[in-house]
């Protein structure tokens, strides 16, 4: 395979959108000033700007984020995006506005360059921008990059596939997973991969059960519509959170090559089970169906709680109970994997009453990971008590850049490491199929509890393990805004605190 071209030219289709103005401005303009963004960007939109027009959107994108995160704008930074921006405008069924695109494309860049066209539009144009991109011979020498959701079943991610695939071969369509470009999630695989200390315990014969939760501490507030066409289920777990599970429970890639890294992922993915509906809660937060854009009688879930079984040769009979959803008591992304007991309870007082070993991996608000484990209790006696070796990793390390940055960096260069591959998303359908659109109407739960009841006792009659102290009391500032969808981004609602510094955990 030829290695891949790096893009010469970055097109976004979707240039006035919403995600454009929250996520993708923003990211822009940060890699222009680090001096990462060098090539010019031709925005395509139905709405035709003159050139004052598009800088003063550009401005004032780039000015409501640098707003929210508290930073100061480069103006130099942003005078350099501006000057190497510009639009074409028109509707995407009109061919004409291909022809244009290709004259903006040979006038900016030249007649042969590489083009990287990243499609912030709703997924149902996605067929639309691929033809008419093969209908003026762009197709043969550009990339095509397409925002979440990729179908939403099995069948419907097979047939935009199939509309993609006509034009574009695999390796140069790239399917944004933001969660892949968060550092803190590859860094379960440095994590895993680079030491020796975890590796060892990390089968079915020391680890017991993981217990994974993203919850958020805000409801859907302005993305009723989005929201209720997709729930929880669609919204996070078939993409987000079945790619961190992949990256938790996966063997070694044969090297930290993209292809390796995927082939380890998608091996793992098949090893899992279709989801029992037996074995899943699905919630609704009081109140949703108030919520404008929500369909009255909606059946769309906002939480759910459900254990994956991994049925392969190291993790047969270790359960992974995962929970995710909205208006929950905290917002947070963690992997707790909880460790067996010793094989005899050699100390008495109190050992039956503590919690076993947990290692804890916190991936946002504040990356860092936390190992509980037992000790000798100071005072007459063996007793045992917990004592939790904690590190957050910013401390240590520093900040990190934000997903949209390492995804447009990453698009440009051609290096598809951190981009969903099709088997991996047809893996991720499968798996969750079986609890797509039940049409019945999750069980209720209160704002700010964590979810339904019968969620509480998912992993077991003693519940979630609980988060120790060290966790719960340092003050988390929140990790860098990253919600993608072309339809309904993340970070719109009122409830979110919107943080995008150029560096973050
Ligand atoms: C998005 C979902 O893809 O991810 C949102 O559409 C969710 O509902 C968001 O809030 C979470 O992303 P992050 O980066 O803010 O944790």
């Amino acid at each position: 395979m030829e290695p891949p071209r790096a893009g010469e030219v970055l097109v976004l289709f979707g240039i006035t959108g919403d995600l454009a103005k929250k996520m993708i401005i923003p990211a822009l303009y940060r890699l222009v000033r680090r001096g990462e963004l060098t090539v010019p960007v031709i925005g395509v939109a139905l709405t035709d700007w003159d050139d004052d027009r598009l800088r003063a959107h550009l401005a004032d994108c780039v000015r409501a984020a640098s707003g929210r995160s508290g930073g100061e704008v480069d103006e130099e930074a942003l005078e350099r995006l501006q000057r190497s921006t510009s639009l074409v405008a028109g509707d995407y069924t009109d061919p004409a506005v291909f022809t244009r695109l290709a004259d903006a494309i040979t006038e900016h860049a030249g007649p042969t360059a590489f083009a990287v066209h990243y499609l912030a539009v709703p997924p149902a144009l996605f067929g639309t921008v691929a033809d008419g991109l093969a209908g003026v011979g762009l197709h043969t020498r550009s990339r095509l990059v397409v925002e979440k959701p990729f179908g939403r079943d099995l069948a419907s991610a097979r047939a935009l596939q199939a509309l993609l695939a006509k034009h574009y071969p695999e390796d140069r369509i790239f399917r944004v997973d933001h969660f892949l470009g968060k550092e803190p999630v590859e860094d379960l695989l440095v994590l895993r991969f680079a030491n020796t200390l975890l590796e060892p315990l990390w089968d079915r014969q020391w680890i017991d059960r993981f217990e994974v939760t993203m919850a958020e501490d805000f409801d859907v507030a302005d993305r009723g519509s989005f929201y209720d066409a997709v729930g929880t289920v669609r919204d996070v777990v078939q993409n987000h959170l079945l790619q961190v599970l992949a990256y938790l429970l996966m063997d070694a890639p044969l090297s930290d090559a993209a292809d390796d890294q995927r082939d380890a992922k998608a091996r793992l993915l098949r090893a899992v089970r279709r989801l029992d509906p037996a074995e899943v809660v699905r919630g609704r937060y009081d109140g949703y169906l108030d919520t404008p854009g929500v369909a009255s009688g909606s059946t769309t879930e906002t939480f759910v709680a459900a254990t994956f079984h991994v049925d392969d040769w190291r993790w047969a009979g270790v359960p992974v109970h995962l929970r995710a959803g909205k208006a929950l008591p905290d917002t947070v992304l963690d992997v707790v994997a909880v460790l067996r007991p010793p094989p005899r309870a050699l100390f008495s007082g109190g050992h039956a009453a503590v919690q076993p070993d947990r290692v804890r991996l916190r991936l946002q608000p504040r990356a860092g990971i936390t190992i509980t484990l037992l000790a000798k209790q100071p005072g007459q006696g063996d007793i045992p008590t917990e004592i939790p070796l904690s590190v957050d990793f910013r401390e240590v390390l520093g900040p990190v850049h934000a997903p949209y940055e390492r995804i447009f960096g990453d698009a440009l260069a051609g290096d598809p490491a951190h981009f969903a591959r099709m088997d991996t998303i047809e893996q991720a359908w499968r798996i969750v199929e079986p609890i797509l659109d039940p049409g019945i109407a999750p069980q209720p739960y209160a704002r700010g509890s964590w979810g339904p009841e019968a969620a509480e006792r998912l992993p077991g009659p003693a519940g979630w393990v609980t988060l120790p102290p060290a966790w719960t009391e340092a003050p988390a500032p929140r990790d860098t805004a990253g919600g993608t969808s072309a339809t309904g981004p993340a970070g719109t609602g009122a409830a979110r605190p919107a943080t995008e510094g150029a560096l973050t955990r």
